[in-house]
């Protein structure tokens, strides 16, 4: 029989919930054979602190903090040529990063369309990093491939038939979501969303796995919504308000104010259904509760903290698995073997 063996981690929010800390965290813990990263391309900016060292990937899966670990870029992820080879330099993983050939190519001309475009940059208030014109010439099938660019001929590889292979081996690998399920072309909340769909099925689709291979969703929460760009944000923060509580945030890719708002249960509850999310991981808990920062065991968080948690597992009726207690990759509470 065949092993289910791939583990998906989707945003739950607007994006930046602390994904990339969360599949860095999984990728050293347990016997990960690849990260794959899936969702639109370099709008996308994760980052990791490790061993001292903050790093802000647009391309490189999170799992490179692991040197056993493959690395993937799906065929459905847009890569910009310049953007991948800087970070495999960066990174240090010129022999175990991939792209598959079928990946979409972001050229200088699609860049500069999204950063001057008044409906994209000025309505929407994209990432400027040229996905959705990018998208449109894919949906024109104008688009050029990574196949058709010789800098990264070297990087070529079949990703959907890697993937599959690790699987049928019984070897885990994880599917790395970027964006956020309310940033979905679909399930969002249109115009103000991104150029397609990112939630658990576009996921499989963007790396080439079928559904029946997946044996987790991880979906992540952190532990207030934040938004980049326009769009509706239920219960939306004054500024001095977000200063306050000490959740004021700058996005990775673009250096914009992220937008904040408390935790919503009613959008959380949405996305586990959209997802169909089997486990749920909650990050930045130490900026709810500080006393809680760095805690690693969940019988030392306070009673405010765990009662938190409780709320939300009784809610959306999913387990939480993962508790992010600040920005290093060690900087959480595993409750996946539950001491508790
Ligand atoms: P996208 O794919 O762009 O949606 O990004 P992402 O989900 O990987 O999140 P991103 O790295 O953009 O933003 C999360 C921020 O929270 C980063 O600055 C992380 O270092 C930080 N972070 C993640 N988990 C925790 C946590 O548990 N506590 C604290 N204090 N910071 C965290
Ligand atoms: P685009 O994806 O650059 O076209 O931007 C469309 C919308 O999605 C804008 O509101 C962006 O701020 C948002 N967005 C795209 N990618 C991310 C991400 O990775 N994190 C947070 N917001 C994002
Ligand atoms: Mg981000």
């Amino acid at each position: 029989m065949v092993e289910i063996s791939a583990i998906i981690v989707v945003g739950g929010f607007f994006g930046d919930e602390g994904k990339g800390k969360i599949i860095s965290y999984l990728s050293l813990k347990s016997q990960v054979a690849a990260v794959a990263r899936a969702g639109v391309g370099t709008n996308a900016g994760h980052t990791i602190v490790y061993q001292g060292v903050k790093y802000k990937l647009r391309q490189i899966p999170s799992g490179f903090v692991n040197p056993n670990v493959k690395l993937f870029i799906g065929p459905g992820v847009l890569v910009d040529p310049r953007v991948f080879l800087q970070e495999i330099e960066l990174t240090k993983t010129s022999e175990r990063a991939r792209i598959d050939y079928q990946a979409g190519v972001i050229e200088e001309k699609h860049i500069e369309e999204d950063r001057s475009s008044s409906h994209l940059k000025g309505k929407i208030g994209t990432t400027g990093s040229g996905c959705g014109p990018a998208q449109r010439d894919r949906a024109m099938r104008i688009l050029k491939l990574a196949k058709d660019v010789p800098e990264l001929r070297k990087f070529l590889t079949d990703v959907p038939y890697e993937l599959n292979e690790l699987i049928d081996e019984g070897r885990d690998i994880i599917i790395e979501g970027t964006q956020g399920t309310f940033l979905s072309l679909y399930h969002g909340t249109y115009p103000y969303v991104t150029s397609k769909d990112v939630t658990s099925g576009s996921i499989c689709s963007d790396v080439g796995i079928g559904p029946k291979k997946v044996r987790d969703v991880i979906i992540v929460f952190k532990g207030y919504v934040t938004r980049v760009g326009k769009g509706p944000l239920e219960n939306e923060l004054p500024i001095d308000e977000v200063k306050k509580r000490g959740w004021y945030e700058v996005a990775t890719v673009t250096g914009r104010v992220r937008r904040v708002a408390p935790f919503n249960f009613k959008l959380a509850k949405r996305a586990v259904m959209l997802n169909s999310a089997t486990q749920i991981a909650i990050t930045k808990l130490d900026l709810l509760f500080p006393e809680d920062k760095h805690k690693k065991r969940w019988k030392d968080l306070s009673k405010d903290a765990k009662e938190f948690i409780n709320r939300v597992e009784e809610e959306l009726k999913v387990p939480v698995t993962l508790i992010g207690t600040g920005p290093e990759v060690h900087d959480i509470i595993d409750r996946s073997e539950r001491e508790d």
